[in-house]
């Protein structure tokens, strides 16, 4: 079912459930989807300029510089389908090497996506523009396929799910697309933890008000009174782990009422807000081998600090 026919009413009883299981018992955890109110969005944005946060401009710098190569890779003529698709913006990079004969984008909200597929029909006449309001997470229906499909992820949004949620994720994309069809993907990769503990706390203290954002969220989905001026916006670099991770850290004893429950935090106690997994090409690559991906090309910037790797599903 799409999302727009389930009742709104159902979807907020659904987010309320799984935000409070999470907040009820230490270890604490917020799933980071609820980074993204309109604030948040807005937040994530400001991110995407920083200096210190590379991903968004290499990525697109990959694109600029490698759209031919990516086109003659995937070949023309594809049906492309973007999941959480949002402004539609990043695959304006690509469009015109790569001539898909349609673009689905996927999203959740609802008016956002269909500002931007109708902001990209204007500038791309040519291009058949299919938005389809669906959570990719979720079951959907999409329409019947006009080409080999295409599955566009950029930005290494991959990175946020655990390594089990990747699978799932690459395993859904594989079914999605079938036989023949393919991945364009972009994934950040490992490097020194200064770049990465920089570029996720940023000297404007933007990343710190997105994480925080998340409590305003919570408030108003919870009834609840996080004070978010009481968390400490905490992210490292876990190079063990290979991945980012983002708390947010109770700077003193405290109460918060949530939906009915009060919770008790402790000084120093942690709500978990977001992993960010960094990969090496070779990693990705066996990550994706295992829902069925075949890697048949990947794109590095000069500082190989992100790559846009492209798989197909089939024969070695
Ligand atoms: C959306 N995602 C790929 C971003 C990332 O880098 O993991 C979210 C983000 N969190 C803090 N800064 C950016």
């Amino acid at each position: 079912m799409a999302l727009d026919d389930k009742p709104i009413t159902d979807v907020h009883a659904a987010q309320r459930e799984e935000l409070l299981a999470g907040l009820l018992n230490p270890p604490r955890f917020i799933n980071p989807k609820f980074f993204y109110d309109e604030r948040g969005s807005e937040l994530f944005e400001r991110i995407c300029e920083l200096e210190e946060y590379y991903p968004t401009r290499t990525e697109i710098g990959i694109f600029n510089r490698e759209s031919a190569a990516i086109a003659a890779t995937v070949g023309a003529g594809c049906e492309l389908v973007e999941p959480g698709a949002g402004s539609c913006e990043k695959v304006r990079y690509l469009l015109a090497d790569l001539a898909p004969t349609a673009y689905l984008p996927l999203d959740i909200s609802r008016d956002f996506l269909l500002d931007a597929a109708q902001r990209l029909r204007e500038d791309f006449p040519a291009l058949e523009v299919r938005p389809v309001v669906a959570d990719f997470g979720a079951a959907f229906d999409l329409p019947e396929a006009s080409a080999r499909r295409v599955l566009f992820y950029p930005g290494s949004t991959i990175g946020n799910f655990e390594p089990a949620g990747a699978r799932e994720f690459l395993s859904r994309a594989a079914a999605l697309v079938g036989s023949g069809g393919g991945l364009l993907i972009g994934v950040d990769l490992h490097k020194s933890s200064e770049v990465l503990d920089a570029a996720y706390n940023d000297s404007l203290g933007v990343t710190a008000a997105f994480n925080r954002n998340i409590l305003r969220h919570a408030n108003r989905l919870l009834d609840a009174d996080f004070d978010p001026e009481q968390f400490e916006h905490v992210a490292f670099y876990n190079a063990p782990a290979q991945r980012i991770e983002m708390h947010l850290e109770s700077r003193s004893a405290q109460q918060v009422r949530c939906d009915g429950a009060l919770l008790e935090f402790a000084a120093g106690e942690r709500i978990h807000t977001e992993y960010s997994h960094k990969y090496t090409p070779e990693g990705f690559a066996e990550l994706a081998a295992e829902a069925g991906f075949h890697a048949r090309g990947c794109w590095l910037d000069d500082a190989s600090l992100f790559s846009v790797q492209y798989f197909e599903v089939g024969s070695l």
